[in-house]
């Protein structure tokens, strides 16, 4: 396509703005402009901001959804508190679909990370860890971990093949940093990357806009970019030809994170449904974090900002908050819904509007890093597709076991940053060796309590880490910790038991 045709393609859809700087541009940053641009779709794009547009102002002058809300009954319901008598019959469910090759995981992991403020990938992230293992390592050793587990249980060697999301902007140091790390010992060819899509940030009067005189401002399609890329990258064919049945679906930034979690799968095969959710109880009405319920008959998240302090604060007979089902984008698809949601609803799922602050070059040719949001980016979510369901189930499980994001840096705040999320995995950790039967002492040689005393947020809990490698949930340690007492810091692993004072490591 010559200049003037694109010049053409441009002006009929309002674009030809992102031409205004040809002549100031060398030739090899024309041809890349030129390639970028001709690749685009200009009248979907501006069709998707349409749509987008109309749909948040619409929300935005709507009532609250509270009165077509209801929370999630209890016959859909799975909880690790409410049902301990199920739990083992659903891991022992979960552990069989996985010894027959019918598991996958899918990570999320094409975001930005923006928050956090780091230029690689979040998955590459090391949060400070006695071990200093990252965010990918130790998901990798969690998945091979499990593998083990469902052999030792049945006899046979079995497969969790790992498909990883990333986007144009991730995809090169992802795939870098496996290979550096020889895929954290899981076999290359279980390991599959591919990329999501990526579309131009806009200006509120839908304008792409430019991050350079020749480069347009492109950014990921959100999470829920998953279901268009799971076709357009072949990721479901791979499943099919493997065997998979049912797929695991999570985020990349949650340390806790159970990979393929036998008990969930478990619980979701047996209650015969095409999509789980696991959920963390919400305890604070005011914490901004998106509930599962229904709305109008129809299972979705329901944002915080979508509904009113009153319906927030709505307590059941027991004490809890009526609306108590937080979503930790934590999910379970049969490979069977996920085939339909790529063949027949995903082109019916709507952008979302997100308003952000977008650098982008003037009229003058100036690069303008704005204070105040400056346009919008485009985002599609991964639980988008609940209201598909034809059958939905939701599995409660506990935040301090399961849950804790890495969203912020230290430097930002408090909440889910560098820090808690150490603090979160060391915590549990520490919980597993006294559960084991395993104590800790201090410097002075006395025991430390169960529960120790955390004046402020300074106050460094037990430093204690456990190899993925070790034990996946806590399960096989007494060998390791029974009647023993530890100094801190204590790492267990492969190589067994070291404390790191002891040993002047
Ligand atoms: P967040 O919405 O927290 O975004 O993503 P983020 O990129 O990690 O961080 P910020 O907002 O830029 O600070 C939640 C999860 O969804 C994935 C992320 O990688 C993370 O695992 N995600 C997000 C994608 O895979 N693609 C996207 O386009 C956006």
């Amino acid at each position: 396509m010559s200049v003037s045709q694109l010049h053409q393609r441009l002006s009929e859809t309002g674009q030809c703005h992102l031409l205004q700087f040809w002549n100031d541009l060398q030739e090899e940053e024309q041809l890349a402009l030129c390639q970028e641009l001709q690749a685009m779709e200009f009248k979907e794009l501006n069709l998707f901001f349409q749509r987008a547009m109309e749909d948040f102002n619409r929300s935005a002058s709507q009532e609250k959804v509270d009165a077509r809300m209801e929370a999630v009954p209890r016959e859909v319901l799975g909880s690790i508190t409410r049902d301990r008598d199920r739990l083992q019959e659903w891991q022992k469910e979960g552990f069989l679909q996985i010894s027959q090759n019918k598991v996958a995981v899918v990570l999320l992991a094409g975001g930005q990370g923006t928050r956090l403020g780091v230029t690689y990938p979040k998955g590459m992230y090391d949060v400070g860890l006695p071990s200093h293992k990252t965010l990918f390592q130790i998901q990798a050793e969690r998945i091979l971990k499990l593998e083990h587990l469902a052999e030792a249980q049945h006899g046979k060697k079995c497969t969790i093949p790992w498909y990883i999301m990333t986007s144009g902007r991730t995809m090169e140091s992802t795939e870098q940093f496996f290979l550096k790390h020889k895929y954290f010992d899981l076999k290359k060819e279980n390991v599959f990357f591919f990329q999501q899509g990526m579309l131009p940030a806009m200006s509120f009067e839908g304008k792409i806009l430019l991050e350079e005189k020749g480069k347009v401002a492109m950014a990921p399609d959100g999470n829920g970019g998953l279901y268009r890329a799971l076709g357009s990258q072949q990721v479901l064919k791979d499943m099919e030809r493997r065997g998979i049945e049912y797929i695991h679906v999570y985020c990349v930034d949650n340390i806790l994170v159970r990979v393929a979690d036998p008990v969930f799968m478990g619980f979701c095969v047996q209650k015969g449904v095409d999509c789980g959710v696991k959920v963390v109880e919400k305890t604070n009405p005011t914490e901004p974090v998106g509930v599962v319920c229904k709305v109008d008959g129809v299972y979705q998240v329901v944002e915080y900002s979508e509904i009113t302090l009153a319906t927030a604060q709505k307590r059941t007979a027991d004490g809890r908050l009526m609306f108590n089902a937080g979503n930790i984008a934590n999910h379970f698809f049969t490979l069977a819904f996920l085939r339909d949601i790529v063949n027949i609803y995903e082109p019916r799922l709507q952008h979302h509007v997100a308003q952000k602050k977008i650098p982008f070059v003037d009229t003058q040719g100036r690069l303008i890093k704005p204070d105040k949001p400056n346009g919008i980016k485009m985002e599609k979510f991964v639980f988008d597709i609940f209201q598909f369901a034809k059958k939905f189930a939701v599995y409660e499980t506990l935040r301090e076991e399961e849950f804790s994001p890495l969203k912020n840096a230290d430097s930002q705040n408090g909440k889910d940053n560098p820090t808690t999320a150490r603090h979160a995995l060391m915590s549990l950790h520490h919980c597993w060796v006294l559960n084991a039967g395993g104590h800790f002492i201090d410097e002075n040689g006395t025991r430390i309590p169960a529960i120790p005393l955390l004046k402020d947020a300074n106050d460094l809990p037990v430093q204690c880490e456990i190899s993925p490698l070790v034990s996946y949930a806590g399960e096989g340690l007494e060998m390791y910790v029974q009647e023993k007492e530890f100094h801190t810091p204590l790492i267990i692993d492969e190589n067994g038991v070291q404390e790191l004072m002891k040993n002047g490591l």
